[in-house]
């Protein structure tokens, strides 16, 4: 994510993919019982996209492009097109993010930098 050749990668910060990893199932741990969020993921089980949420992340701040070698450019915003995602559910889903930051044990000042990236991406999905 950086330029900076000083300064490690958040995804190196963290501890790097096993941290994702735990992050990602931390998540759809919490979408898993949310009522507002659980109907919108049409898979019967949430590993997959546990999966790619975790890999696209990883990749994101800074580890190796599994991601893209598996599903291509991210493409954020058209891959929600398909969802309803108004101010509740992106409400929502940032209360299971941050509390998933909390829970994996990401630290500062990776845990700020990542909080700032999900309000600001979250946001940005909203469609309705
Ligand atoms: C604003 C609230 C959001 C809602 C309601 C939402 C919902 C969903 C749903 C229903 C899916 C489809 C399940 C799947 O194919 O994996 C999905 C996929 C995905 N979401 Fe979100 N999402 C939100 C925000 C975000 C944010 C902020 C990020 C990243 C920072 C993100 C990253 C992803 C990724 C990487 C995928 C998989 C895309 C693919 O490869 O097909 N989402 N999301």
């Amino acid at each position: 994510m950086s330029e900076d050749t000083d300064t490690p990668t958040i995804y190196v910060q963290v501890g790097g993919m096993a941290t994702f990893k735990r992050l990602a199932e931390a998540f759809y741990t919490g979408v898993e019982d949310d009522p507002l969020l659980r109907p919108l993921y049409v898979e019967e089980t949430l590993e997959a996209p546990a999966e790619r949420l975790g890999l696209f992340l990883a990749q994101f701040f800074g580890g190796p492009p599994q991601y893209s070698l598996q599903r291509g450019h991210p493409m954020l915003r058209a891959r929600h097109l398909p969802f309803r995602i108004g101010k509740p559910e992106r409400d929502a889903w940032i209360v299971h993010m941050l509390a998933a930051i909390d829970e994996t044990g990401i630290q500062e000042p990776a845990r700020s930098e990542m909080r700032e990236y999900f309000e600001r991406a979250s946001t940005f999905l909203i469609n309705q």
